[in-house]
């Protein structure tokens, strides 16, 4: 049994999932990876560097890839756009902040429009804005997010959507890892789903060793949304979203006394403190953004391995192979 759905007869593609664009390390080699696999790889922008991006489509050398921005961030060097445009992605996504400044420009160029919603509200702008896909992510996604649960933000957009913009598809993102997730999406009226956290996990990923091996040892209780990483990095994320990542030690010492770190002399020693042991792939003395979906990752293969994994488990579930009682 294949898992047909309008994402994958829309996009070309086997197997209905998009890798997250995990801003800096979700590079071409894991989107030309996840494409191989028969998926589609979207290379993650994050805030924006231009020597980065024009590096990272390099590496994902003929394979057809995408490429997602943090839209508040973009929305301050807009020429980013220009040059992923550049690259005739095969899909560009926006996340964080309102699509519509840059929707026009990027259906103009015949690439299809990727919004990431963690609201009902994010959804009905999105939809306005002509998104092709609206991603719903659950507050258990890593990285940055909202609130609400993905088992309860899926189905809503699904019908909010089945009625205000038919034609616009929708996927589930935050804490599937695995084919029961992503069965689970499809049945909650998803047409496929964005993975991140699981794909991390990867040998194609450009995350240290000692964050994979952190990920692996976490459960899904290691986890918190927190908004210390952004406050000792310096981002200043609008209201509404904070950042989900392992609760490492770095975090517990300051998660709760976030203001404290208003004073710069702490805030210089602290940053130091993250960045050397960022740069040093030492997690407990960093962030580390992963989701719940933490507790489900035991390993680290390829990306291909992942990917034929969730189908094959998501396959057997959806024809019959479940876990009722006849
Ligand atoms: C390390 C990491 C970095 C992320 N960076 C971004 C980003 O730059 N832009 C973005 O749209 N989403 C980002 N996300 C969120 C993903 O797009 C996606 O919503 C999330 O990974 C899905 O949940 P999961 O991690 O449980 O699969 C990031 C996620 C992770 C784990």
């Amino acid at each position: 049994m294949a898992l047909r759905t309008r994402l994958t007869q829309r996009f070309k593609i086997e197997h209905p999932i998009i890798s997250a664009p995990m801003g800096f390390v979700a590079g071409g080699r894991l989107a030309a990876a996840v494409t191989s696999a028969g998926g589609l790889g979207l290379i993650g922008a994050g805030y924006g560097d231009a020597a980065w991006l024009r590096r990272e489509f390099e590496a994902a050398g003929n394979a057809r890839v995408g490429c997602g921005f943090i839209t508040w961030s973009l929305a301050r060097q807009p020429e980013l756009l220009d040059l992923a445009l550049a690259h005739a992605p095969a899909a560009l996504m926006l996340s964080f902040g309102d699509p519509g400044p840059f929707a026009a420009k990027i259906k103009r160029a015949g690439v299809p429009l990727v919004c990431q919603v963690q609201t009902l509200a994010h959804a009905r702008q999105a939809a306005a804005a002509g998104a092709d896909v609206i991603v719903a992510e659950g507050g258990e996604a890593g990285g940055h997010g909202g609130t609400r649960a993905t088992l309860t933000l899926t189905p809503e957009v699904a019908d909010h959507l089945a009625v205000a913009a038919p034609d616009c598809m929708l996927l589930a993102a935050g804490g599937i890892a695995d084919g029961r997730g992503l069965a689970a999406a499809l049945l909650l009226g998803a047409d496929g789903v964005l993975i991140g956290s699981r794909l991390l996990a990867s040998v194609e990923a450009l995350a240290p060793a000692g964050f994979v091996a952190a990920m692996i040892a976490a459960d899904g209780d290691a986890t918190i949304q927190t908004k210390v990483i952004d406050r000792v990095r310096g981002y200043d994320w609008p209201p509404g979203f904070s950042g989900r990542a392992l609760k490492t030690r770095f975090v517990a010492d300051w998660h709760g006394r976030e203001d404290a770190l208003r004073d710069p002399a702490t805030k210089s020693a602290q940053a130091e403190r993250y960045w050397q042991a960022f740069l040093a792939g030492d997690a407990e003395e960093t962030g580390v953004f992963a989701g719940e979906a933490v507790g489900l990752i035991h390993d680290a293969p390829s990306a291909s391995r992942i990917i034929a994994k969730i189908v094959t488990q998501a396959e057997d579930l959806l024809s019959g192979a479940s876990n009722f009682i006849a």
